[in-house]
């Protein structure tokens, strides 16, 4: 249940929530306190305004101190405020609080007091708490007779009101962040499994892909940053699934074609076990079984030649050749086949010789390839051509027959491994379809282009590029 994710978001909301409820809590208290002296203070001028009369009226003598006494009493009584009124010297001479009358006749020469004397009001808190059990706010009033200052009052009130105020802001401060925490501990709960279950599953089915079941899925349909990495780890899981079924159908195809020319073989040689045999025939079968003994060793040799390209490994061995030189011989190399099929091959070399940079060896394989392929899908009588140009930095071979052509459904398909078209046929032409892939390998290694067009009975032209030598 208390999974990382959880752990992590549930730390970095809390410290958030924390962060913002002190900053939160210390203005609030601050701007309540403030709001409270002021109010207060105001409140306080109001009363010492009030009784402000009645001090003129005493020191007017209309009234007796007793009158004055009692309502400053009243005001200690009501409002929990201690009064003092002094005269414009600074001495004391009426306090609302009979406990306090050791205060009449001292002469106060605080600062503020004086302040008061000279016709200022002033509000403070904390400057009397000497004379009191417990901290104190005060208001001073001046008090004018005939525009002079004749008397002064002072009320202090009593600060501890306002901390239990305080105390009960600090108590729903305090709530507040407990529940604000709960509610966020709760949610994350939520979002958290929300997040992780995705990411458990994907987990789970990697678990699953990597045992070999390849065509497990994610069922995410989220379009956050989650749903698209399900997205993408399907599109890897398809490409592996791919990846297996090519793995498993090549080795379906090379046994397949490791098994038809052992089975002649074997049928051919248990032939020539029989001891009456005619010669003829003798010869025969062994023209057979050496036909077919050769077969799988080109099948294997164009494998094992596969394998090194795919894997890597076969970095070319780049070297500066003549292109044409190249083709003229593969010509003479095939004139056996040519002669046999009564066909007719032309060579247009827009610039000899044309140097170029590439592994002589494999490009070599390349054009013999393309050549055997154009003899072999030619009827007796066609033409080959075979052209080499340059274009900037480099040069154009082309290989064109007038064979049978290559349907456009199979165009695509004629780069795969094994890959033969028109199955009728190739019974009777020979090939391991791995020639194509071989070519195409080779020019990749060389990171050129090979193209292909083709038109089903007029013929095919295949055309690659290499890189041309500089000094050319
Ligand atoms: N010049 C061509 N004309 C017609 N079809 C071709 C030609 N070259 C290749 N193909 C088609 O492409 C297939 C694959 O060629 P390749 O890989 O060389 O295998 P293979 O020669 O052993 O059949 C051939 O079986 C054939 O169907
Ligand atoms: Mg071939």
């Amino acid at each position: 249940m208390f999974n990382t994710v959880f752990k992590k978001l549930v730390s970095v909301y809390l410290i958030v929530i924390l962060v913002i409820f002190a900053v939160l809590g210390v203005s609030m208290i601050k701007i309540f306190e403030n709001y409270y002296f002021e109010k207060r203070s105001e409140a306080l001028i109001v009363e010492g305004q009030k009784l402000n009369s009645t001090v003129i009226k005493y020191l007017n003598h209309q009234v007796t101190y007793e009158r004055l006494e009692i309502e400053m009493e009243a005001i200690e009584r009501f409002l929990n405020t201690k009064v003092w009124v002094v005269d414009k010297m600074g001495y004391v001479y009426g306090v609302s609080n009979r406990s306090e009358t050791k205060l009449i006749g001292r002469q106060l020469t605080e600062k503020d007091i004086v302040n008061v004397l000279k016709g200022n009001i002033i509000a403070k808190r904390g400057s009397y708490d000497e004379y009191f059990e417990s901290p104190v706010m005060t208001v001073g009033i001046p008090i004018f007779i005939n525009g002079k200052v004749e008397n002064g009052i002072f009320m202090h009130s009593p600060i501890y009101e306002i901390k239990e105020t305080l105390n009960e802001t600090y108590k729903i401060i305090i709530y507040s962040i407990l529940i604000s925490m709960t509610i966020a501990v709760i949610l994350l709960y939520f979002i958290s499994q929300k997040i992780s279950r995705p990411i458990k599953e994907i987990n789970q089915i990697t678990k699953v892909i990597a045992s070999g079941e390849f065509d497990k899925r994610v069922s995410i349909m989220s379009k956050d940053e989650i749903g698209q990495l399900a997205v993408s780890f399907n599109h890897m899981a398809e490409e592996l699934d791919k990846l297996e079924e090519m793995r498993k159908g090549f080795i379906a195809d090379v046994s397949h074609e490791l098994r038809t020319p052992l089975t002649l073989i074997k049928g051919y040689v248990k032939g020539l076990m029989d001891v009456e045999l005619s010669e003829e025939r003798r010869v025969e079968y062994l023209d057979i079984i050496n036909r077919e003994t050769g077969r799988l060793t080109e099948l294997i040799n164009n494998l094992l030649d596969l394998s090194k390209m795919e894997s890597g490994k076969d970095i070319p061995n780049m070297e500066v050749f003549d292109i044409n030189e190249l083709i003229r011989r593969i010509i003479i190399n095939y004139s056996n086949k040519l002669e046999e099929k009564d066909i007719n091959v032309e060579v247009r070399f827009n610039y000899d010789p044309t140097l170029v940079l590439a592994d002589k060896e494999s490009i070599s394989q390349v054009i013999s390839n393309l050549v055997d392929n154009a003899i072999k899908f030619m009827n007796s009588g066609g033409n080959l051509l075979i052209e080499t140009e340059t274009k900037e930095n480099k040069a154009l071979i082309s290989i064109k027959d007038t064979g049978i052509g290559i349907p456009e459904s199979d165009l695509n398909n004629i780069w795969q491994r094994f890959y033969k078209g028109d199955k009728a046929r190739s019974r009777q032409i020979k090939g391991t379809g791995l020639g194509l892939s071989i070519v195409k390998e080779i020019i990749k290694n060389h990171k050129e282009q090979i193209w292909v067009e083709s038109k089903v009975g007029e013929g095919t032209v295949f055309r690659f590029t290499l890189e041309l030598f500089n000094g050319n």
